[in-house]
């Protein structure tokens, strides 16, 4: 089901390497690991007008989202199965209106952290393909990220913890999360010129 999903849909929605080309005029917003899609295809259609990538790794969250667009008639998604490193290093500096970054992997043991995709190095990089006054939007419900985000954003950045905004869906993720009893941050980072 899955491999069908890709082969029928990705000619449809599915960028491939070099990615240069996605930039339009309008300002694109990334998400990065869009995972099955939920909150990506709901911020779509709210906002038609806008032009989102979604980049996500995992074929089956990548085969989950190209259904939604289908049954949603979404025509302002295209979905990019690479890491997203290599997909922000491939888009043109100064050329994102927002970079969304929606419960990345937690990777909770000690050992693992330096896996965690919000570092200086990747901070820096998602600095500079933002457009003048674009943001960056960070949620998670693992209050150790959240902590040690805003300890890399302090460094060229305005950060700051928001409430929920309403246009940031819950997801299936996020509510498992919830029912766990682990609460979730928001932040907004400006890049600060410099
Ligand atoms: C915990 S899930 C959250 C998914 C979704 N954002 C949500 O809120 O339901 C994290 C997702 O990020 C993806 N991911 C992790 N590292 C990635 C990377 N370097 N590039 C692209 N996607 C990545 C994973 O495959 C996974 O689907």
């Amino acid at each position: 089901m899955s491999q069908q999903a890709l082969s029928r849909l990705w000619p449809v929605y599915g960028v491939d390497a070099p990615y240069a080309g996605v930039v339009g005029e309008g300002g694109l917003i990334v998400e990065i690991g869009s995972g099955m899609g939920e909150a990506t295809a709901a911020m779509a259609a709210a906002t038609p007008g806008v032009d989102l990538l979604a980049v996500e790794v995992h074929p089956a969250g990548v085969a989950a989202l190209l259904r939604r667009l289908e049954e949603q008639d979404l025509t302002n998604v295209c979905v990019a199965r690479d890491d997203a490193v290599v997909v922000l290093e491939a888009l043109p500096p100064s050329s994102l209106a927002e970079v969304r970054l929606f419960f990345p992997d937690p990777w909770p043991k000690e050992k693992h952290t330096k896996r965690r995709l919000v570092r200086p190095d990747f901070t820096a990089l998602v600095a500079s393909r933002l457009a003048p006054g674009g943001r960056l939007h960070l949620a998670t419900d693992v209050s150790a990220y959240a902590e040690r985000a805003l300890e890399v954003l302090a460094d060229g950045w305005t950060a700051s913890v928001v409430r929920r905004p309403a246009h940031r869906p819950v997801t299936r993720f996020e509510q498992q999360g919830l029912d766990a009893g682990r609460s979730v941050t928001d932040i907004f980072a400006y890049s600060v010129p410099g």
